[in-house]
């Protein structure tokens, strides 16, 4: 199987000011059952060592720092990335197809062994709707912005986006495998929803056509965050 379809299909997002926060919770989980995601405040605040902690721990690290600005810098940003080593990288779409093909190349150009880590865009962000596109000059409601951009995408030569579950499944139809779709805003049926509000079950997810499922604090606040990824797996086991 290649890296994109193989592995884990859950990703839990590390969302923790500090190191120490975000190692405690890793240490509680297996890298068989899942593959980590760190952010913006997590990696401006303990940087790439945390990432090399993480990967001793052999886990796979998304690093999701959405990358958007001209091509040379989000080139050079991203061969730091693969540098790193990790596993999935991510820029935001809307930097255009050069940015994204630039990007692209840069990771390509770094790793000479191996697989280079993965590449997927932002769509629309799952906060946005039709009226704040429209403030930002885009007159497209929200699943047409984001079949364009993930068109826009997939012509750039990435892997994948990340968009809302909603709109998995048009993305799958469009362009099939392997190009991912990597979705958050998932909840099982009884975790809490905290700030997410159009969410979906994992097993209602994987059968939409998501091929990766962002998870945070149904996980990393659970007190048994190991079962509770247990039961996600079989879940989204059960649905595939
Ligand atoms: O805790 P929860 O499961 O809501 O965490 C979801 C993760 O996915 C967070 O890291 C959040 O920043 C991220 N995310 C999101 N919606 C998006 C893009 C990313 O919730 N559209």
């Amino acid at each position: 199987m290649s890296q994109i379809s193989s592995g884990p299909r859950v990703i839990v997002a590390l969302d923790y000011p500090d190191a120490d926060a975000a190692l405690a919770v890793a240490s509680r989980l297996n890298p068989s059952q899942c593959r980590l995601k760190v952010g913006f405040e997590l990696f401006v605040s303990a940087g790439p060592a945390l990432i090399e902690r993480l990967h001793a721990l052999d886990f796979q690290v998304f690093l999701d720092l959405k990358f958007h600005d001209i091509p040379n810098t989000v080139a050079g940003a991203c061969r730091a990335a693969a540098r790193l080593g990790v596993w999935m990288v991510n820029v935001h779409a809307a930097g255009g197809r050069p940015m994204m093909a630039a990007a692209r190349e840069a990771l390509e150009s770094v790793v000479t062994t191996g697989q280079r880590p993965l590449l997927i865009a932002v769509t629309v962000l799952t906060s946005m709707d039709e009226a704040d596109l429209a403030g930002c000059g885009v007159n497209r409601t929200v699943p047409e912005q984001a079949h364009y951009l993930a068109a826009l995408t997939h012509a750039a030569g990435l892997d994948g986006v990340v968009c809302s579950a909603h709109e998995a499944g048009a993305l799958k139809s469009a362009f099939g495998e392997p190009f991912l779709r990597v979705t958050p805003g998932i909840r099982p049926a009884d975790a809490a929803l905290g700030d997410q509000k159009r969410v979906m079950t994992p097993g209602e997810a994987i059968c939409l056509g998501s091929s990766h499922l962002v998870i945070g604090r149904p996980v990393t606040q659970a007190h048994d965050p190991a079962a509770v990824l247990t039961a996600i797996n079989q879940e989204i086991a059960a649905a595939a």
